[in-house]
């Protein structure tokens, strides 16, 4: 995320749809308050625009306009896949005063982030109130959390470090990846791919995160949790060895990729392993939600596999929701809208729309497909490590350093290039 400065003097003009009729401020955070008169809106900020992402918005917006009927929802979503344009348009809005009345965020490092320029409300009276305190997993607290206040409600859990393949595709080929599957396994494999008539790997290289996750499931794959944890934290140089392998795979599968790769976005590389031009994509699970919005079959149209090498570790792209500490335009409205999003039922009816598994506790997993059920347990178990190429895991300078040098490399192929610029990152822009 970009830096946000918010200084006393910008008093910008803000949008005053406020909540006329007694409601009484701050303090009537009740669950469908529908007490709430006047005039109203609640606008909510994503880079929700894909078939999925819209589908599964739709039911948070549902669950919001039941609850508050007289509100209007404004559905302020600004495409772009992992969201890169929409940051930047939230960065100018929150500089200028005019914040949405909620806007997507990922946990952790993004937040914290947030929470230093102090754009994002301290809302730890939800938490309370709600008793959401005791039905979250204690690691995706501590990434809501700082200094013992709350400052985001989370929705989902998304797991990065997933290759989608087209089964007939591998079939033809020749080549059969499981989970003991390494990534030098899957590097020797794609010349097969590639005699078998397809693209091995698509890359939707137009979303800058895209590449940088594939290499992040590279790096992952050769160091594992705990040294993903001291690759983030600096104690584990990017210039060791096994983090040059993982370049070096990375580099080589780049020969490997679809030749419209940078004109392409997530979900279009996504959508030609289905449509058998490539043997496989590595996408968060945003895109198993893509494929079933688009009607394709699992186990047919498409399969997956974890990435090779990671296999035992979740890498985790949550999304969550805040409100501003400043300059609220509806400060019922938002509270209103933050306590849908643990529902039970509407945590349950959303990730099934969005391919991600419910962070709530005791979520009815009735009617999900094996995949996500998998997820889901997977997310309770396994090892949890936050996504940098989502900047999830370390500070946005950090973060965006790491996009960016991803995105040269797919010109340059320069590995010591990438590991000198990574390294130094690591010294300059890293809290220790
Ligand atoms: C991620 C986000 C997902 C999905 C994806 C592609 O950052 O966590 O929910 O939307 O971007 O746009």
């Amino acid at each position: 995320m970009i830096k946000k400065r918010m200084g006393a003097g910008l008093t910008v003009a803000v949008s005053i749809a406020l909540f006329a009729g007694g409601c009484g401020g701050s303090g009537s955070t009740g669950d469908g308050d529908k007490s709430s008169g006047g005039s109203k809106s609640l606008e909510v900020f994503s880079w929700w625009t894909s078939g999925s992402e819209s589908e599964a918005l739709q039911v948070l917006q549902s669950a919001f306009t039941t609850a508050a009927p007289g509100v209007t929802f404004n559905n302020a979503a600004v495409s772009g896949g992992g969201g890169s344009n929409a940051r930047t348009v939230l960065a100018t809005r929150l500089q200028g005063g005019n914040p949405p009345d909620s806007w997507q965020l990922h946990p952790d490092q993004d937040l914290m982030s947030a929470v230093e320029d102090g754009s994002v409300a301290d809302i730890s009276d939800l938490y309370t109130s709600n008793g959401w305190d005791t039905k979250l997993p204690d690691t995706v607290k501590a990434m809501l959390q700082k200094d013992g206040k709350y400052y985001a409600v989370p929705v989902n859990a998304h797991r990065a470090n997933v290759l989608w393949t087209n089964p007939a595709v591998l079939k033809r080929a020749g080549v059969e990846l499981t989970d003991t599957s390494t990534p030098a396994d899957f590097v020797a494999d794609l010349p097969k791919l590639k005699a078998a008539g397809v693209a091995p790997v698509c890359l939707g290289a137009k979303d800058s995160f895209a590449p940088a996750q594939l290499l992040e499931a590279f790096i992952l794959g050769g160091v594992g949790v705990d040294g993903w944890t001291q690759l983030l934290t600096g104690k584990l140089s990017f210039d060791d060895a096994k983090v040059r392998t993982a370049v070096t795979q990375f580099a080589e599968t780049l020969k490997y990729v679809n030749v419209d790769s940078a004109v392409l976005t997530w979900d279009q590389a996504a959508l030609q392993v289905t449509d058998g031009k490539c043997a496989a994509t590595l996408m968060g699970d945003w895109a198993f939600g893509e494929y079933l919005a688009k009607g394709k079959k699992d186990g047919t149209d498409f399969s997956h596999v974890i990435f090779p090498g990671t296999a035992g570790l979740f890498d985790y792209v949550g999304d969550a929701f805040a409100i501003p500490a400043k300059n609220a335009p509806n400060a019922d409205a938002e509270k209103i809208w933050l306590t849908q999003l643990l529902k039970p039922e509407v945590q349950a009816q959303f990730n099934l729309k969005k391919g991600s598994a419910p962070v709530l506790a005791g979520v009815s997993l009735d009617g999900y497909p094996d995949y996500q059920k998998d997820s889901a347990a997977a997310f309770q178990k396994l090892p949890v490590v936050s996504s940098l190429a989502h900047a999830q895991g370390a500070p946005a300078e950090f973060a965006n350093t790491y996009v960016d040098a991803v995105t040269s490399f797919l010109g340059s192929k320069n590995v010591d290039g990438l590991l000198k610029t990574m390294t130094e990152a690591q010294k300059t822009q890293l809290n220790s």
